[in-house]
């Protein structure tokens, strides 16, 4: 994390103040003085301002454009994990809040928030998640009705009420709204009305969106206004 932020995080001032703070050589990191606001720091490191050591107390956000062929999970004994696109400095403690299927793209959060991340994934909490799919055959208004009303699958899984929302352009095109979490949920869903999810990318996650800038395999932290926004969950 960059030193500007770690000491705005562990409210030290507005990032400008502590901008001031460090470009004055009155931050000392592990015993040197540091006047670079972008080096980057980790919370074992020692920071100090004024003579004074700050005890980092924040957590650490990314937002994640996962690419396919990347697991959900921080290890795994055959497969690249989405930790394996962040370097090892950063890597340690952050897990991903949330999963994705190892085909699916786009937003994951990775923190070493374990509080917010159960919040963000458990059920009781109804966090709206939004994805875009291509499917094989045209979806039609009666899938519309059927994800509206909730899909029952025959081994007895429920499904509840998500929104399909079909491309005017593209019939095969849709963005799914759905509040729950289960395995190979969309999937799923769409199997249940003989029809096949060929791309699933996930938009959003309650009121964090993927940013469109972030190509795919790359990350970025949160802004401090996402950080806020997801605690409001
Ligand atoms: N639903 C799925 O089927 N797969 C995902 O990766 C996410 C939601």
């Amino acid at each position: 994390m960059r030193i500007d932020r770690y000491l705005a995080a562990s409210r030290m001032g507005s990032r400008s103040e502590v901008k001031d703070l460090i470009r004055k050589g009155l931050v000392y990191v592990n015993g040197a003085a540091c006047k670079d606001c972008s080096f980057q720091v980790d919370p074992q490191d020692e920071v100090c301002l004024n003579g004074q050591k700050i005890r980092y107390a924040e957590h650490v956000y990314y937002m994640l454009n996962k690419p396919a062929g990347y697991v959900s999970a921080t290890e795994d004994l055959r497969e690249k994990t989405v930790l394996d696109l962040f370097p090892e400095k950063i890597r340690k403690g952050l897990f991903p809040a949330g999963r994705l299927d190892k085909d699916s793209v786009g937003l994951l959060l990775l923190t070493d928030d374990g509080e917010l991340a159960h919040r963000l994934m458990s059920p009781k909490h109804h966090v709206d998640k939004r994805y875009l799919i291509r499917t094989d055959a045209p979806l039609t208004d009666d899938d519309v009705r059927a994800f509206a009303e909730g899909i029952v699958l025959s081994d007895g899984t429920r499904f509840k009420s998500a929104g399909l929302d079909i491309s005017e352009d593209d019939p095969s095109k849709a963005v799914v709204t759905i509040s729950e979490g289960k395995f190979h949920q969309i999937k799923r869903m769409v199997e249940s009305r003989c029809n096949k999810v060929r791309y699933l990318k996930r938009l959003s996650v309650g009121p964090l969106m993927l940013d469109p800038k972030l190509e795919e395999g790359m990350y970025r932290e949160l802004t401090d206004e996402e950080t806020r926004l997801l605690r409001t969950i």
